[in-house]
């Protein structure tokens, strides 16, 4: 589609006034309504373009086949409220939604610039509803700051009217938890394809494949698997067992059955060339694992009580913490009260930048799919060993990071299962 930006002619009236109501096409806040702002600004718009004034421009945007108006940028002069300087104003900026996403808001701003060059403007300035995200993504694509904030208080009195706007809200995340469950995707409004590198493509070296064991720090060296005679239970009756366990036996696991239960999670197959993947017992997006697995101890023979985390790599327990009573401690405080009798608790953090590094934001979808693999080998190996467990997405986050020492940001826990011996 060819466009072209010129001034505003006296035939574009009906287009432009049609166009302005497209600012406040978003989720406003309870207090603001779409017809006050779309009164408001006709009205203004009306009055700019009867009375054209030397100090102000409009410019329209368009299609020079159709000659159809898809777009226009209404600039005014002002004076900065602090240094008495002059500047031009962009009053509104509206493109039809018909063609979103095709450089029509940035060619509009861009004559905004050379329009304020010739003034003699060093700046540009704009207002911009909090909510209206869309519109500050592109401002702030194309270099504008925010400068200053205004706070409203407003009598919340009309409770409907709140509820209506919350109601929105809450489908507005609903639709964004929606689109992060489907096929990799983006909009390429929100990012053209040149800004989207991964550091991977970028040539950042990889990150590494599990957290690295502190000096000093105290290990324990868990039985091979292949000398653990355990999991020999017909895969098909493990199927038929299984089921989620929240009852556990005063029984300590073995460490044995420990062991085994690790490297069922955890276990490393095989190592790629320069450490860049591993292959494990699971299958993983990109083989990029991008967890770690910490280990609660209670009552383990052979393991003090505390908490360690599992060196997949080495199949060694490194020490975190020692303590007695941290499974208490997760049970009354972080999740439900039958974790507190459990022999040990699995926890799986997730270190988000081993997988962001090759799939960027999209990892979002695949970290909580890779995550589920973990969770689903320790409910099947734990009932061939006469043990269950119960997943646990339920939890106070921030306890249990606290915790397991991690930072929340790049490392915080994802899921917990609690691990225990079980009658019959
Ligand atoms: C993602 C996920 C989260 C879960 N979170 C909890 C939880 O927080 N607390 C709990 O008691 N059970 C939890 N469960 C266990 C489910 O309640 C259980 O799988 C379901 O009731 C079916 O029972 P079954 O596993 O015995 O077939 C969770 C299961 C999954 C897969």
């Amino acid at each position: 589609m060819a466009i072209r930006v010129r001034l505003f002619l006296p035939t574009d009236r009906e287009a432009l006034t049609t166009l302005v109501t497209r600012l406040s096409a978003f989720d406003l806040h309870p207090w603001r309504s779409a017809d006050q702002i779309d009164r408001t600004n006709i009205s203004m718009l009306e009055t700019a373009m009867d009375e054209a004034s030397p100090n102000d421009a409009i410019f329209v945007a368009e299609d020079e086949t159709t000659r159809q108006v898809i777009g226009f940028v209404r600039l005014q002069t002002q004076t900065d409220y602090f240094s008495g300087e002059r500047q031009g104003y962009i009053s509104n900026i509206a493109v039809d939604p018909s063609v979103e996403g095709q450089g029509i808001g940035r060619m509009l701003l861009e004559q905004a610039e050379i329009w304020a060059r010739e003034k003699g403007f060093d700046r540009l300035t704009l207002h911009v509803f909090v909510e209206n995200r869309r519109a500050r993504q592109v401002y702030e694509k194309y270099g504008y700051w925010q400068d200053i904030i205004q706070y409203i208080k407003v009598d919340h009195e009309l409770k409907t009217r709140n509820q209506a706007y919350y109601d929105k809200v809450i489908a507005r995340l609903t639709a964004r938890a929606r689109h992060i469950m489907k096929a990799f995707d983006y909009p390429d409004e929100e990012i053209p394809d040149e800004f989207v590198t991964s550091d991977q493509v970028a040539g950042v070296p990889a990150p590494p494949l599990e957290k690295d064991i502190p000096e000093g720090a105290t290990t324990l060296d868990l039985p091979a698997i292949d000398e653990i005679q355990l999991g020999q239970m017909p895969l098909i009756d493990v199927f038929k067992k299984r089921r989620s366990r929240r009852v556990y036996t005063d029984d300590h696991l073995s460490l044995d059955e420990l062991a085994y239960l690790c490297w069922a999670v955890a276990g490393v197959h095989e190592i790629g060339p320069k450490e860049i993947w591993t292959k494990r017992t699971s299958p993983s997006g990109g083989a990029r694992h991008p967890f770690e697995t910490y280990l609660v101890v209670q009552r383990v023979d052979g393991v003090e009580p505390g908490i360690y985390r599992y060196a997949g790599l080495r199949n060694q327990l490194v020490l975190v913490k020692t303590g007695a009573d941290f499974c208490a401690q997760l049970g009354e405080m972080a999740m439900q009260k039958f974790v507190s009798n459990s022999a040990v608790i699995f926890i799986w953090t997730v270190i988000p930048y081993r997988n962001e590094w090759r799939y960027m934001f999209t990892s979002a979808k695949q970290i909580p799919m890779d995550i589920g693999h973990y969770c689903q080998n320790l409910y099947l190996a734990a009932e061939s060993i006469g043990a269950g467990t119960c997943a646990i997405a339920s939890y106070r986050q921030e306890i249990v990071d606290d915790l397991l020492g991690v930072d929340g940001k790049d490392e915080f826990t994802i899921y917990v299962a609690p691990v225990g011996k079980i009658e019959g």
